[in-house]
Order: structure tokens, then sequence, then C-alpha cells
């Protein structure tokens, strides 16, 4: 119903003039009339006015006026992510979803999954360790980083939860039992074993929808919480990278490139499935050969050297002073001694970490947060480095993998500690004879 339609039938329900009703809402009875009429837009004074004098809801009356109420006004300001959540409930956002199959159980609980994610846990549950220089935190990030200090971290080097489903309970089980779900078990190759990876075309337009409202309030609490000049390493693969890269520049980072982690993995590659042998000269996806990690940084206060001098960031550490910090690094998939000390279904390997967590602190002072903390691979780089750091992660059981996998991924060195230099995911038949062998290349 119109606006004016729903005031006159309710003026007239109640037997009151239009103008009694303009004396009392103090305005002039020809404007009521023609607000009445559908033929001005009525104040919001006035809006407000109606609702206290005809005993109706303020905020169901600013919609009908087709404003919006101020308390979602500033629920909006305060709490974006959360409103979106609560918006996709009952609408798709103005978004085409030709095969939009809201209802069906596994996204209505990614959905709230995301939901108690925003809403976060409450403070008794975070429970807070201390190892070496590093502190880790079992907590809800956003949670944990709204009530942060500004100003207080120096770099963020993290790897989100992609589609932040593949974390959901019923998910993390089907994984847990072996059962794949969102979690691809890869078809064995040449005779290897190979770890689970999540599958991220399945999200749907909804899920990319909620993933993008969630990414926009965490960029915007990292702004708050990072120094000027301070980086943000985030991992991400070719085909969900979007989701977090343009949050993060609308937030107000700068994008700064990318680092290539130049990894061998059996993402894509497969023929048409089921219909292999009509096509075999096609792949439906490249086979992914290496991993982005966007590289973003809070604007500097000032030049470079004097946001250096004052913040002790702006810039990255230099590997030697030949060689600076270089964007494409070449690793191989994380070894099954790490996987055995942190048994993360996404654990990073200690290869690659280290070296960008080292690069995240240009002067090699300040704190290293990862808010996505896992097995813990960022928080026991940044021990191996010498730095500072904080991990938060909401899942009870990886927190208390990482709290006891820190300090042996920190001291942890490849090709020692039992470490046979192999793929994690390699049978004992394809090793050689000492029980080593070079990583082969799954193209060979
Ligand atoms: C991709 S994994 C990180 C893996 C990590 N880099 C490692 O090497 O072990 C993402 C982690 O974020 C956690 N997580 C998901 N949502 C979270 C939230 N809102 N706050 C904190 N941790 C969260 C998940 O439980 C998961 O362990």
């Amino acid at each position: 119903m119109e606006f004016g339609t729903f005031v006159r039938n309710n003026r007239e329900s109640k037997g009151v003039s239009l103008r009694v009703l303009a004396q009392r809402a103090e305005v002039n009875p020809a404007y009521l009339s023609r607000v009445e009429a559908g033929k001005v837009p009525p104040s919001d004074q006035l809006v407000a006015r109606l609702a206290t004098l005809l005993d109706c809801s303020e905020e169901e009356l600013f919609l009908l006026a087709g404003k919006l109420p101020a308390t979602i006004q500033e629920f909006v300001k305060r709490e974006p992510y959360r409103a979106a959540m609560a918006l996709t409930g009952v609408a798709t956002m103005g978004v085409a979803e030709p095969t939009a199959t809201y209802g069906d159980s596994s996204e209505q609980e990614n959905l709230s999954v995301l939901g108690s994610i925003a809403s976060g846990r409450p403070a008794s549950k975070c429970r807070e360790e201390h190892i070496g220089r590093s502190t880790v935190v079992h907590a809800d990030c956003i949670e944990w980083l709204r009530q942060r200090s500004p100003n207080s971290i120096h770099a963020v080097v993290t790897d989100p939860p992609y589609g932040l489903r593949e974390y959901n309970e019923t998910e993390k089980a089907k994984l847990r039992a072996g059962k794949g779900g969102v979690w691809r078990i890869p078809p064995t190759f040449d005779g290897c074993r190979r770890m689970p990876v999540p599958r991220f075309t399945t999200l749907t337009k909804k899920e990319q929808l909620a993933m993008r409202a969630f990414f926009a309030e965490w960029a915007s609490l990292l702004l708050r919480v990072l120094v000027p000049g301070g980086h943000v390493f985030v991992a991400s693969n070719p085909l969900v990278s979007h989701l977090v890269y343009m949050p993060l520049m609308d937030a107000g980072f700068e994008k700064r490139g990318e680092i290539i982690r130049l990894v061998q993995t059996l993402r894509g590659g497969d023929r048409p499935k089921n219909a292999e042998g009509e096509f075999p000269d096609v792949t439906v996806m490249p086979r992914s050969a290496w991993e982005p990690w966007g590289l973003f940084r809070k604007p500097c206060d000032g030049l470079v050297q004097e946001n250096l001098r004052k913040w002790h960031t702006g810039g990255l550490r230099r590997e030697s002073a030949e060689r600076p910090f270089t964007d494409v690094i070449t690793c191989s998939p994380t070894r099954s001694t790490e996987r055995e000390i942190a048994n993360h279904p996404s654990l990073k390997p200690q290869s690659f970490v280290r070296q960008v967590v080292r690069a995240a602190l240009p002067l090699a002072k300040g704190i290293v947060l990862d808010p996505f903390m896992g097995g813990g691979s960022t928080i026991a780089a940044a021990e191996f480095n010498g730095y500072e750091s904080i991990g938060i992660e909401a899942d009870p059981a990886y927190f208390d993998i990482a709290v006891k996998a820190i300090p042996r991924l920190a001291t942890y060195v490849p090709g020692r500690n039992g470490d046979d230099g192999t793929d994690d995911d390699k049978p004992a038949s394809a090793r050689n004879g000492n029980g080593t062998s070079k990583q082969r290349s799954l193209f060979d």
C-alpha cells in the first residue's frame, strides 16, 4: 500500500479529520492533503509524528514512505555485514539467481554460520595462550577485531576460509569422515593419494554475496587496527580472489601486487565428468599450478620513509642486500611431516610462509596478525623469524592443534626431523632407495 493511502485510511478509521491531524502534526493541512494524495513525499519528521499520532510502527511507516528507519540506518552503518545477511534472508539483493536453492539446508547452514561469525561469540568463550613471542586466541576474528585498539597491528598474513562454507559443521564432518562434500577428494594420480581440496565452484550466487559482505566488514575492521603503511598478505586462489580483493580495496586498502606461489596442485585439468572417453582431448578447467596471494597496504602517513620512521611499516623487508623481496616463490605442497605436526586441511608450508612473514615487517619490528590461524603456520613462521604475532582461530579443535603445533613448526627444518623430503601424499613406492625424492612434476 502507498504511504498516503495508508495514512488516509488509518486517519479515517479513527474518525480524525485531515485538518485536525494536520494541526496535531504541526503541518499545513494543504501539505498533508498532498502527502495523502501521494503528490509530495513526507518529511522524516512528519513520518515520525504520524507514527505516534496514528499509533502505528514507525519502522513500518518509514518503509512505506520508501525511507530507511533510523534504527535500520544505524544498524547498516554499525554492522553492514549482519545487515546484509539479514537482507539476503528475505531478498537476493537485486541479483538474479535463476537456480536459487534457498531453503537448501546446507546453504542455510552456511548463511547461519556467517551470521554467527558476524554476531561473534561471547567473550567467555575466548581462550588465550602465549607461546614464545606469540599470543593465540580462540575467538571469532570479527569480534576480536572489533575490540582491538586502532593502529596496533603492523602486518597481516592470512589464509581466509574461502567460501567459509568449507569450514561449516556439515562440511567439516564430511571432511573428517572422508565423505567429500565441498571437500573434493582428488582422483589418485599415478598411485599417489592426495589431500582433499575445497571445491569453490559450488558456491551459489547468494553465498558469494555473503562472502563479499563478510570480507567487506572484515576489511574495514582490518583497516582500523593496522598502522598506516601496514601490509596485508592474503592467500587466495584464482577462482575466488576477487571476492576478497574487491572488498579490501573498497575499504581503503591499496593493492600492491600479488605474490605468486608456484605450486603444482591437482585442481582442475579434468576431462568432462562421465564423458572422459567421448572428449579425450578436452580439459574443463586448466590444471592449476599457482596460488595467488593478494598484497595490500593501508595508505602511508606521508612518504614511505616518514612512515617507516614513525610506524615501522610502509615497505617490505628485503631478502638480502642484493635481492629485494620478489613476487614469485616456487614452493612444493605442504610436507607430510608438517601435516603430522599440525593436522589441518589447509596447512601452508613453512618453506613458503616464513618468506612471506619475514617480508611483512620491513624493519623486523611490530606485530604480525593471522585472523584465520588454522593449524598455526603463520604464527610458527613469525616465531621462526623472531617476530611478535597474534593468531585467532574460531574452531576449538584447530585452536588446540595450533597451540601444540606452533613450537614444533617454528623449529621445523625441512629435510630433518624425520622429514624424508617427499610430498605428503606420495606413496613409499614412488620414493627412491634412500627414502628421499625430488618432487615429481604432475605434468611429466
Ligand atoms: C584456510 S584455514 C587457515 C589455514 C592456516 N593458514 C594454516 O596454515 O593452518 C582458515 C581457518 O579459519 C578459521 N575460521 C573461519 N572463520 C573464522 C573466524 N570468523 N574467526 C577466526 N577463525 C575462523 C577456520 O576454522 C580455519 O581453521
